[in-house]
């Protein structure tokens, strides 16, 4: 068995547990390259696992593209959730349409409205949800667990993804024909919102183009940020 294999099969059998254990379960897929690992993996191994994107209103053109792919390709629906409409109308009434560039707080203040809050609803009624997080992504995902209970969430959070390399997920994307964001050719590892990502240039910290006016200790949007209690 190749050892790619051997590493799909532990994150089957992760997601296989979490099913057994912590249904209904959910995949917050961001459609990176990571995200499009386990989007497969779900869909091929027939997971009782759905996903959700959250659509921030901000995202890249290439982004969206991939959204309509991955509803023609895959059987596993994929559901969109919006920002509340007033709060994203006031944001922009007191700070402007990109008022997040002028401070940390309005740059946090805009990802709690864009993402924090429709994450809280996409979330509602599961009891688990699955990230495509890994460790090499920086200094703030380093002591994270691959399956722990989600204090802010109140569920288990689980990510199966954890200890792969870059190298692993590209091996697997391009083995299983897997499409992907084509901004990822264009020199961008991770993408976010297309206001507060850029390209970076080699040998750069993959996540050096998100949110690049800021310290790394401070690159998280809310999403990732809750008190997680590692189980095992
Ligand atoms: S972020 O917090 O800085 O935006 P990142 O882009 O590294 O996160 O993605 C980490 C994980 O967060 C993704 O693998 C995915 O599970 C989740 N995630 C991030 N953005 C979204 C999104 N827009 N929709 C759904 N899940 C997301
Ligand atoms: Fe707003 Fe930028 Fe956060 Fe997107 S990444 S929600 S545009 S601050």
């Amino acid at each position: 068995m190749s050892a790619l294999q051997q590493k799909v099969d532990q994150v089957v059998a992760v997601l296989t547990e979490t099913v057994r254990d912590h249904a209904p379960v959910t995949f917050a897929n961001s459609l990176g390259a990571e995200d499009m690992v386990l989007t497969d993996i779900i869909d091929r191994y027939h997971l009782a696992i759905d996903m959700f994107s959250l659509d921030t209103g901000r995202l890249p053109q290439e982004t969206y593209d991939l959204m309509q792919t991955v509803r023609e390709r895959y059987k596993t629906p994929l559901r969109i959730y919006f920002p509340n409409v007033k709060q994203v109308e006031a944001y922009v009434a007191e700070n402007g349409v990109n008022g997040f560039y002028e401070s940390i707080e309005l740059r946090k203040s805009c990802c709690h409205i864009r993402k924090v809050e429709p994450l809280r609803r996409a979330l509602q009624g599961k009891r688990a949800w699955v990230t495509g997080i890994r460790h090499e992504q920086g200094s703030t995902r380093l002591d994270l667990k691959v399956s722990a209970y989600d204090m802010g969430n109140r569920m288990q959070k689980v990510n199966p993804l954890l200890e792969w390399s870059n190298t692993e997920v590209w091996e697997y994307l391009k083995q299983y024909e897997v499409p992907y964001n084509k901004l990822h050719d264009k020199f961008y590892p991770s993408i976010g919102c297309a206001p507060c990502t850029r390209a970076i240039t080699p040998g750069e910290d993959i996540r050096s183009g998100r949110w690049w006016w800021e310290a790394p200790e401070n690159k998280e949007c809310g999403l990732h940020t809750g008190k997680v209690i590692p189980l095992k």
